[in-house]
């Protein structure tokens, strides 16, 4: 690596160097921890360096960071997703290498480093230290919520820190490497809301969503959070709770197409707890006039902006369709064309980034503003204003439905990024309501 010295300055680097094998592979986990390797397994953590989005995002970055410092620019995208590549410098130039990272820093967030996350220097952007022991034959203590834990293989010691979302805001929290634009501010709007009360008795952290959800039980705002008893050790002792790891988010595609069903079908039962819809009408509807309607879209689920994370390439939208008892439609919202776009006066909630001239721009290296952002807060809520007109032929009752629908990333985009072997992105409907309008004679 040609400058080392120069990387050791940037702020990029201002952590302890650690080495490959000072960690435990994640099977060797699984040989005591069957169940919890299981449900990491397919997680977005367990492919965070191999899933292909990520990877063809990355070489589109460094296209266009040509201009900055090309190998730091580069590193500031490995820096959370192979967070043990980063840090023992195994990975060291862009895109063609990624196949050449040895086996336990390519499973990307692994049991053993989320466990040795000892020390908090800054929220985001990886603020963190680690505190690894010497390998497989010298594990280094494992920090964990438990206060009476012993493991026959590993020293065990309490860890407030991972009891609380701050421990999830190490990396949930991403700002541009370079101009430091806040890119990625989930933990900031968790922060900021209504369920981070102050109160460690009544506060809802991400664990609380994302560590309780297991199938059938997804765990959201306005679902139950039960506990989940059980052993957190093959032959440990049962306990009142054990938090799960399966740690699913909103992503249906790449868990599936990298071989997990399971956490895909859990994504989307995430999902669809994750908001409300009303339908508000006025008090009368009559032909030949300029009508309206609202809808309300309410954030009852999700403990954080609706979207979060990655906006500027998640879609979440508003289909309205008017009919008449007939099927003729009066109003139509949010379709999609032949090619997969959606038709361009829907509302969508997400973001956009731009540049100096106020061009929207779709990679992250060239952005240095938040043009626009246009997504719901954590219990709150947005309403959205539709017009249309009732000819006279028009035969009552109307029927509105309105669906709110999701997807990780437009096909036009995918098919940029990845080509022909780009998967197909599923639609998920989060919610449908209908209504009836009767049309009052004049
Ligand atoms: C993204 C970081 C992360 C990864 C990856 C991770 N864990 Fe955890 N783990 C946690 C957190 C956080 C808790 C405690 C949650 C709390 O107390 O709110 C936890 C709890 C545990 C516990 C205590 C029992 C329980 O679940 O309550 C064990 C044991 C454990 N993890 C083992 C593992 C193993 C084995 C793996 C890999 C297969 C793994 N963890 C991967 C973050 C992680
Ligand atoms: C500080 C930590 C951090 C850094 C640095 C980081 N990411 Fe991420 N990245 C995340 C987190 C957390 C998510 C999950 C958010 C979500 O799913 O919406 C994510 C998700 C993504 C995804 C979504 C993948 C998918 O399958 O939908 C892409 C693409 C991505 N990052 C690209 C990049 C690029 C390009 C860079 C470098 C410019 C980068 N990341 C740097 C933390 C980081
Ligand atoms: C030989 C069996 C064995 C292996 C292998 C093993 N553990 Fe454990 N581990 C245990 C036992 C037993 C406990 C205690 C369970 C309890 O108290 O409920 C435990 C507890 C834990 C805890 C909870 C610590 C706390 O205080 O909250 C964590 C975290 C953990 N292990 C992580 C790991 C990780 C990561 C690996 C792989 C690098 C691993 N373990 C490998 C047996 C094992
Ligand atoms: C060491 C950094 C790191 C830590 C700590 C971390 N994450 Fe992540 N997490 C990531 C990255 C990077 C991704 C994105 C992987 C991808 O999409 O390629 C991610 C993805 C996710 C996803 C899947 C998102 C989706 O689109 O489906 C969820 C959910 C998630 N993390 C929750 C958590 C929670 C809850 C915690 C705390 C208990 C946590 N994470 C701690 C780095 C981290
Ligand atoms: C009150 C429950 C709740 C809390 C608390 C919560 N989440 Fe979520 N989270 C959800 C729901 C529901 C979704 C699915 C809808 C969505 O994508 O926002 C979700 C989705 C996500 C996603 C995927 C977003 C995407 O579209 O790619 C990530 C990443 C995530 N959460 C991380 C976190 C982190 C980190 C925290 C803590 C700072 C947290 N969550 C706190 C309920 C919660």
């Amino acid at each position: 690596m040609e400058d080392i010295d120069k990387m050791e300055k940037h702020e990029l680097f201002d952590f302890k160097k650690v080495r490959v094998d000072q960690f435990i592979a994640p099977d060797v986990c699984e040989g005591c921890h069957s169940e919890i390797y299981s449900q990491w397994n397919g997680s977005m953590h367990s492919k965070a360096f191999t899933d292909p989005v990520w990877r063809a995002a990355t070489k589109l970055f460094f296209e266009d960071a040509k201009e900055s410092d090309e190998i730091l620019e580069m590193k500031a995208c490995v820096k959370c997703h192979t967070p043990l590549g980063f840090r023992s410098y195994s990975i060291s130039s862009p895109g063609d290498d990624y196949d050449k990272l040895a086996d336990l820093p390519a499973q990307g967030i692994f049991c053993n480093w989320c466990h040795n996350i000892s020390e908090v220097k800054h929220l985001g952007d990886a603020g963190y230290e680690v505190e690894p022991g010497g390998g497989e034959d010298d594990p280094s203590t494992m920090l964990g919520p438990f206060k009476d834990s012993d493991s026959p293989y590993h020293p065990t010691k309490y860890s407030e820190l991972h009891t609380k979302s701050e421990f999830c805001g190490l990396c949930h929290n991403v700002s541009h490497a370079a101009n430091k634009l806040p890119i990625e501010q989930t933990y900031n709007e968790w922060k900021n809301s209504p369920y981070n009360t102050g109160n460690p008795a009544t506060t809802v952290n991400c664990q609380d969503c994302h560590m309780r959800q297991r199938p059938g039980i997804p765990s959201t705002g306005k679902t139950a959070r039960p506990d989940n008893p059980g052993q957190a050790c093959n032959d440990g002792p049962r306990r009142e709770h054990i938090w799960t790891h399966y740690f699913v988010g909103a992503n249906a595609v790449v868990t599936k197409l990298l071989g997990s069903e399971l956490h895909s079908t859990m994504a989307v039962e995430r999902l669809q707890n994750a908001a409300d819809l009303e339908i508000i009408t006025d008090s009368a509807y009559s032909k030949n006039q300029l009508s309206h309607i609202k809808v309300k879209v309410i954030n009852s689920g999700a403990g954080h902006y609706l979207p979060t994370g990655l906006t500027e390439v998640r879609q979440m939208w508003l289909d309205v369709n008017v009919s008449d008892a007939k099927g003729k439609v009066l109003l139509r919202s949010g379709e999609l064309d032949a090619k997969g776009d959606i038709d361009s006066n829907a509302v969508v909630f997400h973001t956009k980034l731009g540049n100096a001239k106020g061009d929207s721009v779709l990679n992250v290296a060239q952005a240095d503003r938040i043009l626009y952002d246009h997504r719901i807060p954590p219990k709150g809520y947005h309403i959205e204003r539709y017009a249309f007109y009732i000819p006279d032929m028009a035969v009552s009752p109307v029927t509105v439905e309105v669906k709110l629908r999701y997807r990780s990333i437009s096909p036009p985009l995918v098919q940029r990024l990845i080509g022909n072997s780009a998967p197909l992105i599923p639609v998920i409907d989060m919610v449908r309501v209908v209504d009836k309008i009767n049309l009052s004679e004049r």
